[in-house]
């Protein structure tokens, strides 16, 4: 049987990361795990109960909480992706608003929330087999990762796929309001002294501005495939 790897894909917002990743860990029939949907599932819960808001945040109701909330993936109805659950409840269809995504980089700095989140993706990646996306898969969760993968974009490309997305789901959004909230994500991941944003010295790193899907899961099935051969 062909040895198990564990592959990351980092990078900053909408360059294609979880839609790559979803269809490279369907085709090695590996598991594929978001790691922004953590944090954002912690954040979604933390706008629920007035934990946090613009320009307020009470880290030690959040911390004393996040010890005892259970944050885990599991089977769901949406896809046959794994669904990002809180409590045993899938919250993967309420994480995606302007709202969670404009509050979850101040709540992903947070030094006691990136510990707890790092353990549960060590835990999940024990068994290798896994495809994760997020900010720091390559540099911090996963350092001895097989593959590692860096991926970029324009924040105007970014900015127009990540609307074109999200406007099925609210009519109302703008271009202005995403393109706006991808440039503070990026400051903000890119900047916090803790895990930031930042490609691996050995990631693969690649623009997906002019690439179709198909093209950049060629080219990443490359590098795949390459490594894979070389561990047999
Ligand atoms: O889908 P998108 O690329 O816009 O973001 P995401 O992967 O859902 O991540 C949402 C946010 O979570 C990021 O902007 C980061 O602030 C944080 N995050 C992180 O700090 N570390 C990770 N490994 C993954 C996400």
């Amino acid at each position: 049987m062909a040895k198990k790897i564990i592959i990351t894909i980092d990078g900053t917002s909408s360059t294609g990361k979880s839609t790559l990743a979803k269809r490279i860990a369907k085709k090695l029939g590996y598991l594929y795990i978001d790691s922004g949907a953590m944090y954002r599932a912690l954040t979604y819960y933390a706008i629920s109960n007035n934990i946090i808001s613009k320009g307020f945040i009470n880290k030690e109701v959040l911390i004393n909480d996040l010890s005892k909330l259970e944050i885990d993936f599991r089977k769901g109805s949406l896809s046959e992706c794994l669904e990002i659950h809180l409590d045993g409840l899938s919250v993967e269809n309420k994480i995606r608003s302007l709202k969670v995504s404009d509050l979850v980089s101040q709540l992903a700095a947070i030094d006691e929330v990136r510990t707890h989140m790092v353990k549960i993706q060590h835990s999940l990646g024990q068994n290798k087999g896994v495809v994760m996306d997020g900010r720091d898969i390559g540099t911090v969760v996963f350092p001895k990762a097989e593959l590692k993968f860096f991926l970029e974009a324009s924040a105007e490309t970014r900015a127009k796929r990540r609307f074109d997305e999200l406007k099925i789901i609210d009519k109302e959004i703008s271009y202005e309001e995403v393109f706006k909230n991808i440039n503070l994500r990026d400051f903000q991941d890119i900047n916090r002294s803790n895990s930031p944003l930042k490609k691996a010295s050995d990631a693969v790193l690649i623009n997906t501005e002019n690439l179709s899907l198909v093209e950049l899961e060629n080219e990443i099935s490359n590098h795949i495939s390459l490594v894979l051969s070389n561990s047999l």
